[in-house]
């Protein structure tokens, strides 16, 4: 393999490892995916597994205790969003 062939190999091989070592913002697995996934993702797997929250059908009274409890103001800009993730895509069906 010539020198400049090389960097380009090892030059695409950053790219695709950067995402994975920064956490990647798309990075939301195992969530569904939906509007927030990632900073549900985020903000609910610090303490716990996916699986606690992803086993759990939320109700907007629930949604939002769970995250006063857990994280802090459900009115906040973060809360919110997160609030709607819950209550829309891991909602009661
Ligand atoms: C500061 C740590 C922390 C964060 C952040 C956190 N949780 Fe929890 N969560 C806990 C603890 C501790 C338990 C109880 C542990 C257990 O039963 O294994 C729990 C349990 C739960 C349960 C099970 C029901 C219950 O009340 O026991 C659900 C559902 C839940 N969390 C949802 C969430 C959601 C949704 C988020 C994100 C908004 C979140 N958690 C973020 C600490 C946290």
């Amino acid at each position: 393999m010539n020198p400049t062939k090389l960097f380009r190999v090892l030059g695409w091989t950053v790219l695709a490892v950067l995402p994975v070592l920064a956490g990647g913002a798309d990075d939301f697995a195992p969530f569904p995916s939906g509007e927030n996934a990632a900073l549900v993702k985020k903000t609910c797997t610090e303490c716990h597994s996916a699986n606690i929250v992803l086993s759990t059908q939320f109700d907007e009274a629930l949604a939002r205790r769970q995250y006063k409890l857990f994280v802090g103001d459900p009115d906040s800009e973060e809360g919110q969003k997160v609030i709607k993730y819950l209550t829309t895509v891991l909602g009661i069906k």
